[in-house]
């Protein structure tokens, strides 16, 4: 499987790159787009999963008459063609095919292909995570003050904004923050270490369930915003750390 897969995200990445084409195919907010690459992506990701996975449910962001419900007994993909569409769109190289592979609600491999900085993160469970091979692992940050901590602003512009609140307090406390644009690239970025923690509210599975497992196989941590592990998997408020600064950080956000 994680030849084929490997291999399928690789040419997937191809199309984005080489064809290029930004022209968008619907508008669904200010900040929700979709382009014809995001279609043809999917499209051409989920051919190929029929014909080697026959058997599997696939749950894509754009086509999949069950991306309001998922259905995680057996097996089944979850995919999202492009993470990051805004910033496709606008030539900011940010942004990422992110696609996991659960069985009976467990995640079991996670794959989130970086085209434009050609950076391929994988995880299996219970065998590590790699970024380009290489072993990755999470920060040895200890306290939010020594720490460098991401974002992501909803869709929906009024809890952006709540959301820019907590942002403020925590940017108080920290080195910085960053808001990239890529819900996926931001939680594989907290399982490598390049950040120590990231927050971001009404996330959707295909945004962030391939980097659970990379961050869970990495040695951090995942939780949504009451301190449950994730399990109602539609629009989550998910927190990430290294774990070193969990408690710290979700301190800061339970209050939302
Ligand atoms: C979005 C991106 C963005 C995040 C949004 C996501 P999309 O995904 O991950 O960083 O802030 O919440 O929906 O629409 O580009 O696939
Ligand atoms: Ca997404
Ligand atoms: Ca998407």
């Amino acid at each position: 499987m994680k030849k084929i897969l490997t291999d399928l995200l690789w040419d997937a990445g191809e199309i984005i790159m080489e064809q290029r084409d930004t022209q968008i195919a619907s508008r669904r907010s200010m900040s929700d787009y979709t382009t014809v690459t995001d279609m043809r992506v999917e499209a051409f990701i989920t051919q190929h999963l029929q014909k080697y996975f026959p058997e599997s449910v696939i749950i894509g962001e754009e086509f999949s008459s069950s991306r309001n419900s998922l259905q995680l007994k057996g097996s089944a993909f979850v995919l999202d063609p492009i993470d990051g569409t805004v910033n496709f769109f606008h030539g900011y190289p940010a942004f990422a095919i992110s696609l996991a592979y659960v069985e009976d609600y467990s995640i079991r491999q996670a794959y989130i292909y970086d085209p434009a900085n050609d950076e391929f993160f994988f995880a299996a469970k219970n065998e590590g995570a790699f970024l380009n091979d290489s072993p990755i692992a999470v920060s040895q940050a200890r306290t939010l003050s020594e720490s460098l901590i991401g974002f992501g602003t909803a869709y929906n512009k009024e809890l952006g904004k709540k959301e820019i609140e907590i942002v403020t307090k925590i940017y108080e406390r920290c080195h910085d923050v960053r808001r990239r644009g890529a819900a996926s690239l931001d939680v594989a970025y907290v399982a490598c270490g390049r950040l120590d923690g990231y927050l971001e509210m009404e996330l959707k599975p295909w945004d962030f369930y391939a980097g659970l497992l990379i961050l869970e196989e990495a040695g951090g941590k995942a939780c949504n915003w009451k301190g449950l592990t994730i399990q109602d998997l539609v629009n989550q408020n998910l927190l990430c750390t290294n774990n070193l600064i969990h408690q710290e950080l979700f301190n800061l956000v339970r209050e939302f």
